[in-house]
């Protein structure tokens, strides 16, 4: 008989129910029943779609063991094998805040059954986890974002998983040794970068990365970009300004000790050990995959560059009231190039989600598209933001204030992702969002925000049906903490109508 064997490491109450989910998608003809070690097993079932479950470390039957993909991959990687880990293959190689949980992506293309061969889109990829994910399992995937870093990073790590390891360390060696004789920048290229990015960090350090920049982009693509974004991951702890802060403060605690080119050294060294390890495990797949620079609210077929329809899309929004993005990347954003210094508040502001409201107009002219259901809302969720609107007191401060207006900008934005996002779907195609739900004290009383509600009510007004939204209670993003009056995040499920 065969068992199903979970992995070593405890479980959240919604991992216990995506797995049975999985199974119950991946094994259909198979019935199961719980034992203290999993799930046996009864009835037909291909072995090999075993593999590919990703809350189970492997199944067994009699003396035969196969692991599954995912236990392979994490464990060579693992933060030891009680803690699930996240950070397997190129999935480590930049923070980037509100990161996708890479086992959550491969969930949601198992429960949703997408078979190989499939097209993904993901409106809002960021660092690309989910590019990544598709790619493991031979998926290809498009993503989109309009954080020029979020694009560059995760292209880096698309190139990165496509390289042979042993190619990128010899790059990485030459790098090392190039950029002790390559030679300063001469001063004045583009006298607006340098500006900015002396006055984020010393002439010293800004000598450092600017050699390491240099010496890196002579080895050409594929190698560069990976090698880049290693160094671009690097840069907060080295500036003047506070690694912990979200956003721009100075620190006050000293700079590391150890040198830059050291510490690039060994996170390169760290990163390429992680990918070697995955190319192992998966067969590296040439994949088509790709992310590309654009505002999902006007997604097209012609600007994906894509012939016929994708099967399904997946994503993590912003947030109502985002994490601010740009600012918190600003100095890798300005430092490789992707943004002048004068672009950080433009590109904040145009975000889904951004908390920038510029000036006493567009605050007017914000409030006026609230009263008049400007972007043509559904009337629950207008009269949900005038209720928010109405609510607010005298005490409260400028930023609770803008929070009505704010959250009845990203609901209008995201109906227009989802507008977009339309016609680019084969029908009945799924779309599976992570949403978090936030709240705010208006007027000294406090609202829990329903987004995932919300927005299913707004897919629902754009042309999609609502399959059905799945509570992910103790799910968290990395990188978001309680200030972020982030609560429990939910996994909303429409298909094209
Ligand atoms: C929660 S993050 C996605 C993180 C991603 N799942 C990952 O694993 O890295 C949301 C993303 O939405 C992007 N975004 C915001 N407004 C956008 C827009 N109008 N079009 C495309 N992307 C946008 C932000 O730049 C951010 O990268």
């Amino acid at each position: 008989m065969a068992e199903l064997i979970w992995h070593p490491y405890k479980y959240f109450p919604y991992e216990l129910d995506l797995a049975k989910r999985e199974v119950k998608t991946l094994l259909p003809k198979a019935s199961f029943s719980e034992t203290d070690r999993g799930l046996r097993l009864r009835g037909d079932f291909d072995p090999e779609m075993t593999k590919r479950l990703v809350y189970f470390a492997g199944a067994s039957e009699g003396e035969k063991y196969s692991p599954t993909m995912q236990s392979r991959l994490e464990r060579v990687n693992g933060n030891g094998p009680n803690r699930q880990s996240t950070r397997y293959s190129a999935h480590g190689l930049h923070e980037y805040k509100g990161k996708f949980n890479p086992q959550i992506v491969r969930a949601i293309l198992n429960i949703l059954n997408i078979p190989v061969g499939s097209r993904i889109i993901d409106p809002f990829c960021g660092s690309g986890t989910s590019l990544i994910e598709c790619g493991h399992l031979g998926i290809d995937a498009i993503g989109t974002d309009i954080n020029p870093l979020a694009v560059f990073i995760a292209n880096a790590k698309l190139a990165a998983v496509n390289i042979p390891a042993g190619e990128l360390r010899r790059s990485l060696s030459a790098v090392i040794k190039r950029q002790r004789t390559v030679k300063t920048p001469k001063k004045g290229r583009d006298l607006a970068r340098e500006e900015y990015l002396l006055s984020w960090f010393t002439p010293e350090i800004y000598r450092v990365i600017e050699r390491f920049r240099i010496a890196i982009e002579a080895m050409g693509e594929p190698f560069a970009n990976p090698l880049l974004a290693i160094a671009s991951n690097l840069l907060r702890d080295y500036s003047l300004q506070d690694p912990n802060d979200l956003r721009i403060r100075r620190r006050k605690t000293p700079l590391p000790e150890k040198p830059f080119a050291k510490a690039y050294e060994e996170a390169a060294t760290l990163f390429i050990e992680k990918l070697e390890d995955a190319q192992e495990i998966v067969n590296s797949h040439k994949s088509r995959s790709r992310a590309l620079l654009i505002d999902s609210r006007h997604a097209t077929g012609k600007k994906l560059g894509t012939k016929g329809k994708f099967d399904c899309a997946l994503t993590s929004p912003p947030y109502a009231t985002a994490l601010p993005y740009i600012d918190t990347q600003r100095l890798s954003l300005v430092w490789l190039g992707l943004i002048p210094p004068s672009e950080i508040i433009p590109l904040e502001a145009r975000l889904v989600g951004s908390r920038e409201v510029r000036g006493a107009r567009s605050k007017k002219e914000l409030l006026d598209k609230l009263h008049s259901n400007a972007s043509n809302l559904p009337a629950a969720q207008a009269k949900y933001c005038k209720m928010l609107q109405n609510a607010i007191g005298e005490g409260d401060g400028f930023r609770r204030q803008a929070v009505p207006l704010l959250l009845y900008r990203y609901f209008s934005g995201m109906a227009e992702v989802f507008t977009s996002l339309h016609p680019l779907m084969k029908d009945n195609a799924p779309f599976a969002l992570i949403v978090g739900g936030n709240h705010t004290v208006l007027g000294g009383k406090r609202f829990d925000i329903d987004t995932p509600k919300h927005l299913a009510a707004i897919a629902k007004s754009s042309g999609w049906r609502h399959a059905e939204t799945v509570p992910l209670q103790t799910y968290q993003r990395y990188g978001y903490h309680r200030g972020n009056a982030v609560t429990a995040e939910s996994m909303v499920i429409v298909r094209k109508a």
